[in-house]
């Protein structure tokens, strides 16, 4: 049998945004392997193996998936929210440069709705004019390049979302991303702190850039700033279409 890779994203919690194309792909697979918390998403069932991995072997994880292909297995790669987006999409074709025999294998990319889209749907439309999104983690950047990229995107006036805002292992960072934000916009500007939005965990909260503190965010949470034109409408946070 033929054997095939597919990255897929799971969406960003609830069942209802898996989307059919994703479900049909896990339903044809041999095997699923990605981060254990995503895998662990996946209900197991006969003749499907799970390959669950630490956070930090994404290159490891692509190769080991190819390989399984390469011997006729069909394998999903499993990111939350959408594969391209922070996840395995891009790790998986940086695994196959120099492998022209990986490069011939069947690969298929499923996209999924992504973390921010779901937050900005939970709170209105906050995302409705031009935005741009910053990984804040500096695993894979230094983090004065963060910095440098929010403090760009503030002075282009565009609204933002923040993936990996905060973690244990670097508590302090964030508190330096909302220092820089304040250097460029208005203490009023709108902050939406979205929590494991579309779980039974979700929680959005509304402050102002003044009252904004970094303990407001976790790994579980995207962080949307609006734009100057970003206002609330009774209980919903929205950004005009027109600039
Ligand atoms: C490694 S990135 C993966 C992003 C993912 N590929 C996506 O498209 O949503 C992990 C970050 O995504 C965000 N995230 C993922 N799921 C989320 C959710 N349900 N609610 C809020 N933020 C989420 C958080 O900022 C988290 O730190």
């Amino acid at each position: 049998m033929k054997g095939w890779v597919v990255v897929a994203g799971l969406g960003p919690g609830a069942d209802g945004l898996v989307t059919p194309d994703v479900a049909a792909a896990l339903a044809a697979a041999t095997d699923v392997v990605g981060y254990a918390p995503y895998v662990a998403r996946v209900l197991p069932r006969a003749g499907l193996a799970l390959h669950a991995s630490d956070n930090r072997v994404e290159l490891a994880r692509a190769a080991h998936a190819l390989r399984l292909a390469a011997r006729g297995r069909r394998v999903v790669v499993v990111s939350s929210g959408d594969p391209g987006v922070f996840a395995m999409a891009s790790a998986l074709f940086e695994a196959m440069e120099g492998r022209p025999d990986w490069q011939r294998l069947e690969v298929r990319v499923l996209p999924g709705i992504t973390a921010m889209l779901a937050a900005a749907a939970a709170a209105g439309a906050p995302l409705g004019h031009d935005f741009c999104a910053i990984n804040l983690s500096d695993n894979l950047k230094p983090f004065d390049l963060v910095l440098r990229r929010v403090w760009l995107a503030a002075e282009g006036d565009f609204a933002m979302a923040f993936y990996n805002p905060r973690s244990r292992a670097r508590p302090d960072q964030f508190r330096q991303v909302l220092e820089v934000l304040r250097t460029r916009c208005e203490p009023d500007r709108l902050v939406i702190f979205a929590r494991a939005v579309s779980t039974p965990d979700q929680e959005i909260r509304v402050v102002t850039l003044d009252t904004a503190r970094e303990e407001m965010a976790d790994m579980r949470t995207v962080v949307l700033v609006g734009s100057s034109r970003t206002r609330a409408v009774g209980r919903f946070v929205y950004t005009p279409r027109s600039a």
